[in-house]
């Protein structure tokens, strides 16, 4: 049987994305120990970029469910000497029975797919990251119910954040307003893809009208570092504040994958405000994440 892979959203049905969100508030709501559906199960995890969020929550969903996770860096591995992506993948898909992937270049991430034996899922690249997004909608649902005809607004970068938005309004079947920089504009070809879903704004207060739940991200993504001062210039005008959730609906939830920056693309008031719901979204990033590890490696 050839393994389900999780690369992008668009991977799994609308249906498929749906039950797992179900499935990740049930395990969340009743949490059972003696649950170990991955006893004697390894997840690899490579990771060539930092990760808090991430990496805890692979690696304690493995331990809940009775596995374990094996963290990988290509510092210490073969891979960061030049061992090619086609033999890694091969080798390391042999022993273990799901791999997960952070890196830059998103072609790593497929080319592994390609050659792994076991299922291979996206911990984040340049283009997209879906995990998170499994964390948001599950967030969504149990705050307001489904997202579905809902609109959301996507303040600042056209970034790897904002392509797995784009995902999402295809695949949950909501609207998306981004407001962003003419220069950092989301890839046309995912834009496109989505259709009427998604339409731009000049203004983060334009984009925010009606909105049922505004998020951003950072200005500068890991491995910008050096745009940081260029874009916070560029970046000004798209931050969230507590005007942009003025113009969104009075009941509006306010979203950040985090790590977050105060003062740059959201104010403290806004995120640490009551409607920012910042740290459910990342502890479901641990819910969502076993009910993804459960539909890819218990089938
Ligand atoms: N949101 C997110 O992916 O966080 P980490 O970079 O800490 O994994
Ligand atoms: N856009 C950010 C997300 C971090 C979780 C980055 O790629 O660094």
């Amino acid at each position: 049987m050839q393994p389900r892979h999780f690369i992008s959203l668009l991977d799994l049905s609308s249906a498929e994305l749906r039950s797992l969100i179900l499935r990740a508030i049930q395990l969340k709501n009743h949490r059972d120990p003696d649950f170990q559906p991955m006893k004697g199960k390894v997840l690899a995890m490579i990771f060539e970029k930092s990760s808090t969020r991430t990496r805890i929550s692979f690696e304690a969903g493995m331990a809940q469910f009775g596995g374990s996770a094996l963290f990988l860096s290509p510092r210490d591995t073969q891979l960061g000497r030049g061992e090619p992506l086609e033999d890694s993948a091969k080798v390391i898909s042999s022993m273990v029975d799901c791999i997960m992937l952070r890196t830059d270049k998103h072609e790593t991430v497929t080319t592994f797919a390609q050659h792994s034996k076991v299922p291979v899922i996206n911990g984040l690249t340049d283009l997209l990251h879906p995990c998170q997004l499994l964390a948001d909608m599950q967030t969504y649902f149990e705050h307001r119910g489904d997202i579905a005809g809902k609109t959301v607004a996507w303040i600042g970068d056209g970034n790897n954040m904002c392509h797995s938005y784009i995902n999402a309004a295809r695949q949950f079947d909501f609207k998306l307003n981004i407001a962003c920089p003419v220069d950092y504009r989301p890839q046309q070809s995912i834009v496109d893809a989505a259709g009427h879903r998604v339409a731009f704004f000049s203004t983060p207060e334009q984009a925010a009208q009606h909105a049922d739940l505004v998020v951003t991200d950072v200005w500068a993504s890991m491995g910008q570092e050096e745009e940081q001062k260029k874009r916070e210039f560029v970046f000004k005008d798209f931050q969230v504040s507590a005007k942009t959730m003025a113009a969104a609906k009075a009941d509006a939830l306010f979203m950040h994958c985090l790590p977050a920056h105060r003062g740059e693309e959201v104010t403290a008031e806004v995120i640490d405000g009551p409607q920012s719901v910042i740290f459910p979204e990342a502890e479901n990033r641990l819910h969502a994440q076993k009910a993804l590890l459960e539909f890819l490696i218990c089938r």
